[in-house]
């Protein structure tokens, strides 16, 4: 029987991905979003990606009976959690909200499985969790460091996930820390929504590219890097949905919970990125060396090969498919859709 799988935070960017790639994979698969921060012109765009019907609830994680009522019409097999809020600088504003959404969300979740019997979840984590590593590659022993509000959901979210299995055996869980997600669907129908000002680097040096923003500043060139600017392990969309849909298939086909880094395991500074962008668009990046950004990590890089040896996962596309996808879906005609999901192309 075909298992079926609710996506939380399903209308976002990884989200998006991930549904396309699980229905690939034969999953029926529910979407439950608030669209706080997606375009509701995405669901037409799936149903086009995928040729079938999306079936929706739009709704809040943190809204205890729609969930109950939604686990009352569907057996889930499992869950895959993308639902929450993931700006830095506005988790520091405002990190009572952080904590709400991003914390008590996932336990209002965890509840409504718990009394449904669905005990197997995947949780989204971020490489934020490791603050600024002693080690690069950076294991998954890395121990925890919370540089701010946003991190700190995502290592009370791992540690409660992890006190849940140790108190009961039901329960089957998958984290998976991501490096730093870029580029968008092959498609080119999906890709990360550019609406505000980005604050990652790569929407920013796309819009810079396209000329919508006047130049890129570099935050800092004197970090003890290859050329002194920070280097991440930039990893395609694609490969991070792929990874969740082995994530998945190992807690439904051997019920085993695991913890991994998705990265590729490689790192690409700054100018490497404003190099590799120019080739993709054709376009020059004007940039200019400005002052470090407060609280950034020099290196992130991901020791990459529990994935593999766990999941069997290994990233297949490469940087300059990254840029080459994100460049096709900035200047396509579906990134520039209204907020209010009216599709107006
Ligand atoms: P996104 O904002 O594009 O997607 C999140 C989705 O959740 C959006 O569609 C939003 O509308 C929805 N949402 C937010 N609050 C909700 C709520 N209360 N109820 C229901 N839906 C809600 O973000 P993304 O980049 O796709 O990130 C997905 C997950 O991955 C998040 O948990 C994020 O913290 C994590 N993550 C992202 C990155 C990254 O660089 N993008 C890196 C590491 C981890
Ligand atoms: C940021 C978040 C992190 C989150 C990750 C993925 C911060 C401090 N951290 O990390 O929690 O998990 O995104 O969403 O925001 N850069 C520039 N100019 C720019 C933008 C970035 O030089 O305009 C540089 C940065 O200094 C860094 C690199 O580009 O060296 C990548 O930055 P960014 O895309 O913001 O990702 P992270 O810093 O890894």
């Amino acid at each position: 029987m075909t298992q079926r799988i609710l996506l939380t935070g399903g209308a976002g960017y990884i989200g998006s991905h991930t549904y396309v790639a699980l229905v690939e994979a034969g999953y029926d698969v529910t979407i439950l979003d608030n669209f706080q921060n997606a375009n509701r012109s995405v669901i037409a765009r799936l149903e086009d990606l995928t040729g079938q019907p999306v079936t929706l609830a739009e709704a809040d994680v943190r809204d205890a009976t729609t969930l109950a009522s939604l686990f009352a019409e569907h057996v889930f097999d499992a869950v895959v959690h993308f639902a929450a809020l993931k700006a830095v600088g506005e988790s520091v504003e405002r990190p009572l909200d952080y904590f709400d959404v991003n914390i008590s969300g996932l336990i209002n979740l965890l509840r409504v499985m718990d009394a449904a019997g669905c005990r197997k979840i995947v949780f989204s984590s971020s490489a934020t969790v490791y603050g600024v590593p002693d080690e690069t590659p950076t294991p998954e022993t890395a121990e925890f460091r919370a540089m701010n509000p946003y991190g700190q959901t995502k290592i009370s979210g791992e540690q409660i996930l992890n006190q849940l299995v140790a108190a009961d055996d039901r329960w089957q869980i998958g984290i998976l820390r991501y490096f730093n997600p870029a580029g968008a669907h092959e498609s080119h129908l999906i890709g990360e929504d550019p609406r505000d000002t980005p604050n990652n680097l790569m929407p920013f040096i796309a819009k810079v590219a396209a000329g919508e923003v006047e130049e890129l500043e570099v935050f800092g060139d004197d970090y003890d890097t290859q050329d002194g600017t920070g280097v991440r392990d930039y990893i395609h969309v694609d490969d991070l949905a792929r990874g969740h849909v082995l994530s998945v298939a190992a807690l439904l086909e051997d019920g085993q919970s695991h913890l991994v880094n998705l990265g590729t395991g490689e790192g690409h500074s700054v100018m490497e990125m404003i190099a590799a962008y120019k080739r993709a668009s054709n376009r020059d990046i004007p940039h200019r060396v400005v002052d470090r950004r407060a609280g950034d990590v020099p290196i992130y890089v991901a020791k990459a090969d529990k994935a593999e040896e766990v999941l069997g996962f290994r990233t297949e596309k490469t940087l300059d498919e990254m840029c080459a996808s994100s460049w096709a879906w900035i200047t396509g005609p579906h990134s520039q859709e209204d907020p209010d999901g009216e599709d107006n192309t």
